[in-house]
């Protein structure tokens, strides 16, 4: 396709703008070309490369087990397809927390491998990371709240921040890496409240998953909206279609015809007298 047909390219700084003209921010998953392509084609301004792809693609049961490899594997998938829409690729577990310089070299591999930006987990050392990060020219997403890299610490996947003093500390946690230069914040599965005031704290856009209406944007596991998923919904999410069982169906009715002699037909097949094709 010509470049005069294509839509604009959507950028850091196109998503901050967002939120100063109060237009809400969507994106979702994805893990390989195709769904990358399709989720472009929808419509979201960010996909994001989840360190989620650990639960969804590889069937384990916490994001620990991903690494840097198998991430940047995806990344490179999803990016030839993101166009227009902004690439970030979730830093794995252990690929930033040791130290500033293993994190820059970890993020600087995900930009070589087509992302735009990377997102790590948690405030405290991570905010100094995200500076660094920032400073190095690689623009960095936060994330707040149910941090699943700290499952273990954090008891299960449970509501975060209900305690007041819990409240606080993420309020001044979303500030430091606004400071610390970030250009957005996933806040998932706290108080609907909670993400609201956030929202009004900060001036750079909010993304939420289980944090209520009020951030600037949404994000959801793309698997979960579209049905692909084993497990019931969690309340936070919203199913949009039954792909799952689509694809359960269009397998058990080509087993049916292939044990049963309806496929492959005559008009599958080629034959001795036609041309080459
Ligand atoms: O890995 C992921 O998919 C995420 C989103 C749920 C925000 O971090």
């Amino acid at each position: 396709m010509s470049s005069v047909f294509r839509s604009e390219k959507i950028t850091v700084v196109r998503i901050m703008r967002k939120k100063r003209e109060n237009e809400r921010i969507v994106c979702l998953t994805a893990y390989d070309y195709p769904t990358a392509r399709l989720v472009a084609a929808g419509g979201v301004d960010l996909i994001l490369v989840g360190d989620s792809a650990a639960n969804v693609i590889y069937g384990h049961p916490t994001t620990l087990s991903i690494g840097m490899e198998e991430m940047l594997y995806h990344t490179k998938a999803v990016a030839v397809g993101a166009y227009p829409a902004l690439v970030v690729a979730d830093m794995p577990f252990m690929s930033y927390q040791t130290s500033v310089e293993s994190a820059v070299e970890n993020a600087g591999r995900f930009l070589k491998a087509g992302a735009e930006a990377v997102k790590v987990e948690g405030a405290g050392f991570v905010a100094d990371v995200a500076r660094r990060l920032v400073d190095v020219g690689i623009p960095v997403m936060g994330h707040l709240g149910l941090t699943p890299q700290s499952v273990h610490r954090l008891g299960g996947y449970r509501l975060q921040a209900k305690r007041p003093d819990d409240q606080e500390r993420l309020v001044a946690d979303a500030m430091a890496l606004e400071k610390a230069g970030c250009f957005s914040l996933v806040l998932e599965k706290i108080p609907a409240e909670l993400a609201a005031r956030v929202t009004k704290t900060l001036s750079i856009p909010t993304i939420g998953i289980g944090a209520g209406p009020e951030c600037d944007g949404q994000v959801l596991v793309i698997h979960d909206m579209l049905g692909l998923t084993e497990t019931q919904p969690l309340r936070f999410v919203k199913r949009y279609a039954e792909i799952g069982q689509g694809i359960r169906r269009a397998v058990e009715e080509f087993c049916r015809d292939v044990r049963e002699g309806r496929f492959p037909s005559w008009e599958h097949s080629f034959y001795l007298n036609e041309g080459n094709q």
